[in-house]
C-alpha cells in the first residue's frame, strides 16, 4: 500500500469523536490513515477500488468506501469506524448471537453498512436490507446470517428458518 507520504501535510480529521492529527498527502485514501496513522485496524483492505465494502466506515452517518475516499475531501466530516460501536452495540450483539462471521474479513464493513441503515431506518424491510447491504461482498457467503442479525438487532423476527439451516451448513 502506497502511503502517499511524499507530499504529506498536517491534517486534522474527526474520527470516532476525536480530533486526530495525521500527516499524509491530501490524496491519501482514508483507509491508509485509519489503519497506519490512527491505529484503527478494524477496517479492512479488500479490493482497494471501492467494490467489496470491506473498508466501509461512516462519514456523517453515511457509509463510504474508505479505500477510495481521499482525506482532502473529509475536512469537517465526522468519521466513524467499527471501533466507535464499542463492542456491545445491538448489531454486534446480534452478530454474536447469530454466529455471523465465518472468516470475518468482511464483517466490520458489513456492520457499518448495517449501522447506517438502522440509524435512518430502524425497522427495515427485507428489500431495504438488501438494498443497503448491496455491495458489501462476503466471500464466505454469510448473507443469510447477516440479514437475520440485522433483523434481530432491529427487533424484527428473522424470516424463515434460513438462519439455523445456514448455520448448520457453515
Ligand atoms: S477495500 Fe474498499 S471497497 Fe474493497
Ligand atoms: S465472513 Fe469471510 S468474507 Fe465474509
Amino acid at each position: 500500500m502506497e502511503s502517499g507520504r511524499d507530499d504529506a501535510v498536517a491534517t486534522t480529521l474527526d474520527i470516532n469523536g476525536k480530533s486526530v492529527a495525521v500527516s499524509a498527502g491530501p490524496e491519501t485514501p482514508l483507509l491508509w490513515v485509519l489503519r497506519d496513522e490512527a491505529g484503527l485496524t478494524g477496517s479492512k483492505y479488500g479490493c482497494g477500488i471501492g467494490q467489496c465494502g470491506a473498508c466501509t466506515v461512516l462519514a456523517d452517518g453515511s457509509p463510504i468506501r474508505s479505500c477510495s475516499v481521499p482525506i482532502a475531501s473529509l475536512a469537517g466530516v465526522k468519521i466513524a469506524t467499527i471501533e466507535s460501536l464499542g463492542g456491545s452495540h445491538a448489531l454486534q450483539q446480534a452478530w454474536v448471537k447469530h454466529d455471523v462471521p465465518q472468516c470475518g474479513y468482511c464483517q466490520s464493513g458489513q456492520i457499518m453498512s448495517a449501522a447506517a441503515l438502522l440509524a435512518t431506518n430502524p425497522k427495515p424491510s427485507d428489500a431495504d436490507i438488501d438494498a443497503a447491504m448491496d455491495g458489501n461482498i462476503c466471500r464466505c457467503g454469510a448473507y443469510q446470517r447477516i440479514r437475520a442479525a440485522i433483523k434481530d438487532a432491529a427487533g424484527l423476527t428473522p424470516s424463515g428458518s434460513g438462519d439455523s439451516a445456514e448455520t448448520a451448513k457453515a
